[in-house]
């Protein structure tokens, strides 16, 4: 089906007001035969959509498809700028390596990369992401902040809370931050962030955020490595999560801190970040590419670094670690 006839299609199932479209008023508004209208609408139902009809009465829509396809995406997606371009494959090396490429080609801000599977997901230090087909969520986004290039790890912060606020939103799950960006449940993990930059000296040209997230797998899906320090959002929910609903969420989410964070600037976020973190007054051992810190985390900076006080009392400012809790 063209693009265009299944955008408006879909329109009238999330804008009606009535919960039945008939099949006259499909017609009438794309502008086709009724035949078309259902075949279109049998389309759909091939991939994925469960509509049921209704005689006299017309077509509802009562499921949408599991996959997070472009128009499984756009169906009640409620934002102005992040992932009204999206870029969407079944199976992908890395989206973040699309969404570089993207960006570099100049692709809008806000530009979506998102993947069924990824076959060569890799997350902080260039370690693996097993990234699964149709079981999480795998998806890159373009920004081009115009703030200098040194502060562009609060994003990762910021994109931090609002993957915590959708997930608290769509599940009801509540989950720690781990800094910088890991996010936690019962100390397993559920979700990495990934954020890259494409910058000069004093100008940053767009920065990627990668987020890996969780959400169907069960426990067998998980190997003996995995299975000991990873979770899913359904293993700890006993349920099935919409992928869809969640991305939107965190677009809306994200949308909204980043468009706040680009007035206010950091000072908000840091507070909403420090809420959820658990890191913070607790010893911890923070391993970094210079040998390993043990000590007390005092908080974060203005700019997010985390601040260290080691066993002599001596502060230490960590741009990058693992931590250990
Ligand atoms: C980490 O915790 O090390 C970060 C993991 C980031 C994984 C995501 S999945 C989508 C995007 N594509 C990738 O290859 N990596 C990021």
């Amino acid at each position: 089906m063209e693009s265009e006839i299944r955008r408006k299609l879909l329109e009238m199932f999330t804008t009606g007001e009535e919960e039945y479209v008939s099949g006259q008023k499909i017609s009438d508004e794309l502008g086709c035969s009724r035949t078309a209208v259902w075949k279109h609408i049998e389309d759909l139902r091939k991939d994925g959509y469960d509509l049921e009809a209704v005689r006299r009465k017309g077509y509802k829509l009562i499921k949408k498809p599991e996959l997070v396809t472009p128009d499984a995406l756009r169906l009640g997606l409620d934002t102005k700028k992040l992932g009204q371009n999206i870029c969407y494959r079944e199976t992908v090396d890395s989206t973040q390596k699309v969404a570089h490429r993207l960006a570099q080609e100049g692709c809008e801000e806000g530009t979506l990369v998102i993947a069924e599977e990824q076959v060569g997901g890799r997350g902080r230090l260039n370690r693996a992401w097993h990234s699964p087909k149709t079981t999480g969520i795998w998806m890159s986004l373009v920004l081009r902040p115009q703030i200098p290039p040194h502060e562009a790890p609060q994003l990762t912060l910021l994109s931090a809370v609002a993957i915590v606020q959708a997930i608290e939103e769509i599940t009801d799950i509540k989950v720690d931050i781990k800094w910088p960006n890991d996010i936690l449940i019962n100390g397993k993990k559920l979700v990495g962030i990934l954020t890259e930059m494409q910058a000069d000296a004093d100008q940053i040209h767009s920065v990627i955020i990668g987020m890996g997230i969780n959400v169907n797998q069960q426990e067998a899906d998980f190997n003996d490595e995995l299975s000991s320090i990873a979770t899913s959002l359904s293993i700890e929910k006993g349920e099935k999560i919409s992928r869809a609903t969640l991305v939107q969420a965190i677009l809306k989410r994200l949308e909204e801190l980043y468009y706040q964070y680009l007035k206010a600037g950091f000072a908000p976020i840091k507070i909403l970040w420090e809420a959820y973190a658990i890191t913070i007054g607790r010893n911890i051992i923070a391993r970094t590419l210079k040998g390993s810190i043990e000590g007390l985390a005092k908080g974060i900076t203005p700019e997010g670094t985390l601040m260290l006080e080691d066993l002599e009392g001596k502060m230490h400012y960590i741009y990058s670690a693992d931590i250990e809790l």
